[in-house]
């Protein structure tokens, strides 16, 4: 089990590449930590009671709870009637009790500009943009879409919006205008926040315009609140666009929070599944922010004086979760970075660790892999010994990126957690636990105390060690989604029809001889490109919507850096002819459409897609063309020459 201890033979260096290596906690890490062994027991016995103790104690509520969970599948309550409010939890009650100078976030743009802001300076300027969204007729209940950069404002502006128990929609700042208006036209929104853009890799990259686009096919949108980020002015559509510093500086800077019930819509977070329609899902008030409080206390071992540092961005639920509302929640200092990796270099993590004295460190393996390539003299040339607990979300983490991101950047001494979670989770449910958790490189271990994981066979039986299958999830736990919005039939589908009273992940996975989780991938026609889900079929629709395409079908390819890229397979309509030029329009194309992070890394034109008898895709011959590896079984396969034709062309796949 993960808390005994192991044996450990020699020293480190004789088994340095093996994969068996294994981590005991340092002895002395394991004996200050937050979550201590018996967490897991003390979990197990009762995970119900477990959860109300937590709630109870983490939680400041405005009226008590009654029963912990009503749970009739596949629907979970949780804390029944209890009335709370999310900002007040994170941010008011730490100024009451004296943590009013504490620092909240130590920003820093990108160009080099910085700002500090207190727990005092949040509730002052999250009260400040809930009376100006008041102002604007927003009320309990609206939805508030918020397209921002990573700046102050965005986590102020989710801050305002559950100060008055207006659920937002966080929209990446990456996604195009027409993702964003999908997205507000599901959820109705009334209001959108914005800004002029931000500034990345030494750019300043637009979102107002797309804003604008946006708006022009989403009906619902009354007002703009946009940012002055850069100071050039922008076009403002008079009566509809308000600057953040007109509206939100002139109000009160005392806005009580409302009283929300445990179940409120705290937020919705669109995301990708096997169709081309994005899902939104939705989370509530009370289990979520216990689920993120919880889990960013256990698993990064936060104390008072640690200063915390989750390079993801606020646009995916890693920064809702865990630049947010767990560490606010928890009254952590936090850092928070606008920029790219490598604006202007490759040092620019490794000098806001040395300058902060960052202690902990969450980001996910795609940014370990990129920085690997780099070399090692270039954290080498940093002091990086602030640095006590490491974590990797996002993707498998391979072993050499997991020893590389201990030895090199941890300089051998700090635990790395491992963490599995999804957008559905809302909390990380599988990780090691520092102080307590013997770890193997590329493992994420166990399920977190009162989470039952398992992997399961085909038929949704358990297997023994050493087997692989799906991973599931046996019981509710309080940070699960709600549901998909506008949408039950969908959500009991994709979650809870595969194996019966039982989550379904779509995650494929093994576990080991020891009992340890492995993760293996997504097993539905989803990538992880840099950590982002992304759906083969979104990708394949908007190839598609292009005049010259007929036919489309893209899968992901692996790769060193990200993951997996998009490779696409694209057919013409007859009269076009395969160019340069085409390829790289289509390419735009799907990045206008999606957003740049959708962009295929391959494109190659192919004269026709390989298919059954039936007509389906045989994407599995696709993939493995892609890799360049030999074919699988082709007996099924309608016209053996159309793979032929395709593999003929490989040397010609068009790459980004
Ligand atoms: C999918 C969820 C959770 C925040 C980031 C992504 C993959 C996530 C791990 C990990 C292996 C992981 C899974 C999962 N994933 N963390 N530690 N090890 N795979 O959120 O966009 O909802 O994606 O990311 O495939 O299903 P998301």
């Amino acid at each position: 089990m993960s808390d005994e201890p192991q044996p450990h033979s020699g020293p480190e260096i004789e088994n340095l590449f093996a994969e068996t290596r294994t981590f005991p906690p340092d002895p002395a890490f394991a004996a200050a930590a937050n979550a201590q062994a018996g967490i897991y027991d003390e979990a197990a016995a009762d995970y119900v009671g477990f959860w109300e103790k937590q709630a109870k104690e983490r939680i400041s509520w405005f009226t008590p709870f009654g029963e912990t969970l009503k749970w009739e599948l596949p629907f979970a309550e949780w804390f029944v009637g209890g009335e709370l409010n999310i900002a007040y939890n994170c941010v008011d009650r730490h100024v009451e009790r004296g943590l009013g100078d504490k620092v909240a976030y130590h920003w820093i743009g990108e160009p080099g500009d910085t700002r500090t802001l207190t727990y005092r300076d949040l509730m002052v300027e999250s009260s400040k943009a809930a009376n100006a969204l008041l102002e604007l007729g927003v009320r309990k209940g609206d939805r508030v879409a918020i397209y921002m950069p990573m700046i102050p404002e965005l986590p102020i502006a989710m801050l305002a919006c559950a100060r008055i128990g207006a659920p937002h929609t966080v929209v990446f700042g990456g996604f195009s205008a027409e993702a964003l208006s999908s997205r507000i036209n599901d959820c109705g929104a009334k209001v959108l926040i914005t800004a002029d853009g931000g500034w990345r890799r030494g750019k300043k990259v637009g979102l107002k315009h797309h804003a604008d686009e946006a708006v022009t096919q989403a009906p619902t949108i009354e007002h703009m609140i946009v940012v002055d980020r850069f100071g050039d002015g922008a076009h403002m559509v008079p009566h509809r666009d308000l600057w953040w510093h007109e509206i939100v500086d002139r109000q009160s800077e005392v806005c009580p929070p409302v009283p929300v019930d445990s179940e409120h819509m705290l937020y919705l977070l669109y995301t990708s599944g096997t169709t081309a329609k994005p899902k939104g899902i939705l989370h509530t008030s009370a289990g979520y922010l216990l689920g993120a409080a919880f889990t960013h206390w256990a698993v990064f071992d936060i104390k008072p004086d640690d200063v915390y540092w989750c390079a993801a961005d606020i646009g995916w639920v890693t920064g809702h979760s865990y630049i947010v509302y767990g560490p606010l929640a928890n009254a952590t200092t936090g850092v928070m970075y606008e920029g790219a990796p490598d604006a202007p270099t490759w040092d620019r993590w490794w000098e806001i660790v040395e300058e902060y004295k960052v202690s902990i460190l969450y980001c996910a393996p795609t940014a370990i892999r990129a920085f690997m390539k780099q070399g090692e003299a270039i954290p080498e040339a940093h002091d990086l010994s602030s640095l006590r607990v490491l974590g990797s979300v996002g993707e498998p983490i391979n072993p050499e990126a997991w020893r590389w991101y201990k030895d090199v950047i941890g300089g051998g001494k700090t635990p790395v957690v491992d963490t599995w979670w999804q957008t559905e989770t809302g909390q990380i449910l599988i990780s090691p636990l520092p102080g307590v958790t013997t770890t193997k490189p590329g493992s994420a271990t166990f399920g977190l105390p009162g989470i039952d994981a398992d992997v399961v066979d085909a038929d949704g039986t358990s297997v023994p060690n050493g087997g692989g299958g799906y991973l599931v999830l046996k019981r509710p736990w309080p940070g699960m989604l709600r549901g998909i919005y506008g949408d039950p039939e969908r959500y009991k589908q994709t979650y809870w029809s595969r194996f019966p009273g039982m989550y379904f992940a779509g995650d494929g996975a093994k576990r080991d001889e020891d009992g340890y989780i492995w993760l293996l991938g997504r097993v539905d026609d989803v990538m992880n490109v840099a950590g982002h889900r992304i759906s083969t079929t979104e990708v394949e629709s908007a190839l598609v919507d292009h005049k010259s395409v007929a036919e489309a079908a893209v899968v992901g390819k692996n790769d060193p850096i990200s993951g997996q890229a998009i490779f696409a397979f694209v057919t013409l309509k007859s009269g076009q002819e395969p160019s340069d030029a085409l390829a790289v329009q289509l390419r735009e194309h799907v990045a206008y459409v999606i957003g740049p992070i959708a962009r295929p890394k391959f494109l190659l034109f192919a004269p026709d897609l390989p298919k059954t008898r039936s007509g389906k895709i045989m994407r599995r011959l696709l993939r493995d063309i892609a890799e360049g590896r030999a074919l699988g079984d082709a007996s099924t396969l309608a016209d053996a020459n159309v793979v032929d034709a395709i593999r003929s062309n490989t040397g010609k796949a068009e790459e980004d």
